[in-house]
């Protein structure tokens, strides 16, 4: 897909990469950022730091609730999970999927468990019990201190279906309906605020797949009910996912039906590293970035006669995902269990950058997903540990808060395959209260990037706070017991208004720290 040539900061590398201006300053292991606190991108929304379990293979069952298990408490939620998850500060947690919520019936999975009835479940073709239901998701989401995300059924589902589900979690009223809560022991509704209109209905893959026509109304008349039942509820309209297909078109029609219903488009992507291409697998966040800007203009679009009404993005599945595809070995419940190493770690990061770069229309983002199934945390029976794509989440979610900034950045850079010039140093910035966090990727596979930055407007309030996410080689993993890649801490000298710090090669960086004046 080709980029904008007129990008700032994709005209700085692409001049910076031309062999004539090699030779000029900054040399090719030099690049700048220039910091205004006055120019803002927007307010950085603290759901961007959202989460996912999906009820497949080891993330639910055995990942998060694990009922039996010394390591679980006495509801069954394992212990040492949650404090991991505790460590990512989890703002949003998308249940029950995923292609897992296109066949679930949320009746299934309340009352008592013993009574609960065992489905066939097509989406990875298991057998679903349902001992892990509504009830179970909102009470870890409240152990968890997270805001839930309900995406309801919207493929083998009904109207109906969707409604009674609102009904079920947020009405305050008595009806048939909330008397079956309270008897299965919630009295107070829960109010849970964010649903989902259905998961991928792009994809021939999805159960109940349509067209985008087909979707758009049928969304629109489930839309209509939820909110009527709930009119304080968030809607999320089940954008691309399937960028095989007509991706752009999907989003225009889906939203002519749902621009006044709709409060976020939904969008899915997952990157991966197949040929072993590194500075191609680098480049991934390029392409996230244009398939927002696009995706921003449909909106606009879309809104031109609805101003009143902002629609949001919700990049409410991302991540790595290339290796464990659920074919071949994978069998039962060990299935999606990826094993990241450093380079996916890095990658992580710069989509990281890319939010925030973005912050104005992406307000929702979920990495697919939590626990064992392409995620952070990896249990055994007796322990877990930490993957390598844990600790760039955790740096960003505990510390880049408050408003994204709109930086100058000057980079050397290289040619991918579908961008002429890929900047070697990635990076964004959040300013809260005098606080400057700035997240810097080096893409460079074997030269270190020494970055000076440049304040406009303020000056280094003294030491600044280093963290960075690196490890002895790219293709490093961690695993039980070992742990090569992980957070280094340390500290650098500010002052005045220039800061020069050198990047590793392939690796992430965070520099934290006070400004005055
Ligand atoms: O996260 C794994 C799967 O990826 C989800 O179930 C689906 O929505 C996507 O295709």
């Amino acid at each position: 897909m080709p980029h904008d040539p007129l990008t700032r900061r994709a005209f700085s590398a692409a001049v910076l990469s031309t062999p004539l201006l090699l030779k000029a300053k900054p040399s090719s292991t030099e690049a700048r950022v220039k910091i205004d606190t006055e120019r803002v991108i927007g307010e950085i929304d603290p759901k961007i730091y959202g989460n996912f379990t999906e009820m497949l293979g080891r993330c639910v069952d055995g990942g998060i609730f694990d009922p039996g298990n010394s390591l679980s408490d006495s509801e069954g939620y394992r212990t040492d999970v949650l404090k991991a998850a505790e460590g990512l500060r989890v703002s949003l947690l998308r249940w029950p999927g995923g292609n897992f919520s296109s066949n679930y019936n949320w009746r299934d999975g309340i009352g008592p468990r013993g009574e609960r009835p065992a489905r066939v479940e097509m989406a990875w073709g298991t057998v679903e019990p349902n001992r892990f239901g509504t009830h179970e998701f909102l009470r870890y989401c409240e152990l968890l201190k997270t805001e839930p995300y309900l995406c309801a059924n919207l493929g083998t589902g009904s109207w109906d279906e969707a409604q009674q589900w609102v009904e079920y979690c947020n009405y305050p009223g008595e009806t048939a309906t909330t008397r079956l809560r309270e008897k299965n022991g919630r009295q107070q509704p829960w109010s849970v605020k964010y649903w989902g209109l259905g998961n991928e209905m792009d994809g021939p893959w999805q159960m109940g797949h349509r067209s985008a026509e087909d979707y758009g109304k049928f969304a629109l008349e489930a839309a209509k009910l939820m909110k009527w039942t709930d009119p304080s509820i968030k809607l999320i309209a089940a954008g691309s996912s399937n960028y095989a297909a007509d991706w752009t078109g999907w989003n225009r029609t889906v939203l002519q039906y749902l621009n006044h219903h709709a409060d976020y488009l939904s969008m899915h992507m997952y990157v991966g590293n197949r040929d072993n291409n590194y500075y191609e697998f680098l480049a991934s966040s390029l392409e996230l970035a244009e398939r927002t800007k696009i995706a921003e203009g449909i909106i606009r679009d879309a809104l031109r006669d609805t101003p009143k009404h902002p629609i949001y993005i919700a990049w409410d599945e991302w991540n790595v995902w290339y290796r464990a595809r659920g074919e071949g070995k994978e069998k039962g419940r060990r299935i999606l269990e990826e094993q990241y190493n450093l380079e996916d770690a890095v990658v992580v990061a710069t989509f990281l950058n890319a939010f925030l770069n973005h912050a104005h229309i992406v307000k929702i983002a979920n990495l697919a997903q939590l626990v064992n199934v392409i995620a952070p945390i990896f249990t055994s029976e007796t322990g877990l540990f930490l993957q390598t794509i844990y600790y760039p989440l955790q740096l960003f979610a505990n510390n880049s808060f408050g408003t994204a900034l709109d930086l100058f950045v000057e980079s050397p850079g290289y040619a991918s395959k579908s961008f002429d010039s890929v900047p070697y140093l990635d990076v964004s910035a959040a300013h809260d209260n005098g606080t400057l966090v700035v997240n810097l990727v080096n893409r460079h596979l074997t030269d270190k990037l020494a970055v000076t930055l440049e304040l406009e407007d303020k000056k280094f309030a003294g030491a600044f706070e280093v963290a960075t996410v690196n490890g002895p080689d790219i293709k490093a993993q961690n695993t039980f017991g070992s742990s090569p890649v992980k957070i280094e801490n340390s500290h650098t000298e500010a002052s005045g208004a220039r800061l020069r710090y050198e990047l590793p090669p392939h690796s992430y960086t965070m520099l934290k720290g006070k400004l005055s004046g």
